[in-house]
């Protein structure tokens, strides 16, 4: 029997690195790859607590729901958006199965196959993924620590007319970078300059380890009317990624095209975990656990940060991150982080090398170490492991 599969999936590159990290499952391997939340900072308790409530209430949570989401879940989020000065209605925000979902939908409504979608250089892995499943001709942009570099935007958008930005302007995957506010704005400008709209993915703002503010681009465009921004966030990294719940905001009329493609999709997600997190919202104080975990991602990351300093390896630099849960190295030129991964699985440590995260001419002597996983000793050693394997292979090579 031949298969035969549609060219949009034939296409998806298979990538030697996802099959180096299957192999990193083991309990000695310490792996800095995934982008995993602690576990044993999950709100069990509250959970539990608010599954109960529900059950509780009722069976109204086992049964279909709305497509658009929980409208009291809804209604508490639009408060939340509010205080970060997204002032938004219900009927401008749609719940999705992970902000995952939220930017496969907004991509499919707002794109054709072949249209272009201009990314930073590097960029979220799995979108690269969505992109490419729509037909999407990628084009990437410079970047740096401040965020994109507006005149490689905007040389790009002149050749490529492209119809589309994406970013993660906060504490980036995989970068942890944090565009600067003018950059902001001038990225904004040009989008508007040139009549695009902008996917502003938004994961990780919440998780900050000073008090710095960074105003998301959709609350520096305006109210959603009109708004050129359609921004998502998710629970993932603030309560638990098995809740599976998103959210995208934005003018109504793209909201409403996103329902009618979620209906097609999957109809609705799940109403059991947005009536938990609804009643999350209304019985656990979410903002002080999220200080609590942000307190000690930002401890683990120091602890990385010291670990890696501490060696000093000539040619590793890296910009510590103010926010996130990503460590971004660059590695001494000329070495291959494909490469330096294959060595050190071998000495029981794995990351996932920067080129994954390129959509062309990747800079292959970077690295994405996700700090948030791992603490004390595995911590300790898995850096121990890495750098082992960076002096053995640099000696090699
Ligand atoms: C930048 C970015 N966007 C979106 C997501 C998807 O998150 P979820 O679908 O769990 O909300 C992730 C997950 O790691 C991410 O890093």
């Amino acid at each position: 029997m031949e298969y035969r599969f549609s060219s949009r999936v034939s296409q998806l590159k298979s990538s030697a690195v996802r099959d180096i990290l299957k192999l990193t499952q083991g309990n000695d391997m310490i792996s800095f790859a995934g982008g995993l939340p602690a576990e044993e900072l999950f709100p069990v308790q509250a959970v539990r607590e608010a599954a109960g409530r529900v059950l509780d209430q009722g069976t109204g949570a086992l049964q279909y729901g709305l497509t658009e989401g929980y409208l009291p879940l809804r209604e508490q989020l639009c408060e939340r958006m509010a205080a970060k000065g997204m002032v938004v209605t219900p009927e401008e925000m749609i719940l999705t199965t992970g902000s995952q979902q939220a930017i496969d939908l907004l991509v499919g409504v707002l794109t054709e196959p072949g249209d272009t979608i201009l990314v930073e250089r590097p960029t979220y892995l799995a979108c690269l993924q969505v992109f490419a499943l729509h037909g999407l001709n990628i084009v990437s942009a410079e970047s740096d620590e401040f965020g994109m570099v507006p005149e490689s935007a905007e040389e790009l958008i002149r050749k490529h007319k492209p119809k589309l930005l994406y970013a993660v302007p906060t504490f980036s995957n995989p970068t942890g970078r944090v565009w600067s506010e003018e950059r902001r704005k001038r990225v904004l400008e040009l989008t508007r300059q040139y009549d695009m709209l902008i996917i502003e993915d938004d994961p990780y703002g919440d998780i900050k380890f000073n008090d710095e503010e960074h105003s998301s681009l959709f609350a520096l465009a305006g109210s959603a009317q009109d708004n050129p921004v359609l921004y998502t966030s998710t629970f993932s990294k603030t309560v638990a990624p098995a809740l599976r719940t998103g959210w995208a905001i934005g003018d109504s009329r793209v909201i409403r095209m996103v329902e009618k493609a979620k209906q097609a999709a999957d109809l609705q997600s799940s109403t059991m975990d947005q009536q938990i997190l609804s009643q999350l919202l209304s019985g656990f104080d979410l903002d002080a656990h999220i200080a609590r975990i942000s307190k000690e991602y930002g401890a683990r990351m120091n602890e990385m940060d010291a670990l890696l300093r501490r060696e000093a390896l000539p040619g590793l630099n890296w910009v510590t991150p103010q926010g996130g849960m990503f460590l971004w190295v660059e590695l001494p030129e000329g070495l291959d982080a494909e490469a330096l991964l294959r060595c050190a699985v071998q000495k029981g440590v794995a990351f996932v090398p920067g080129s994954s995260f390129y959509a062309d001419h990747p800079d292959r002597n970077t690295a994405r170490l996700n700090y948030t996983h791992n603490k004390g000793e595995r911590t300790v050693q898995g850096v121990a492991r890495l750098v082992e394997a960076i002096g053995e292979f640099t000696v090699r090579s």
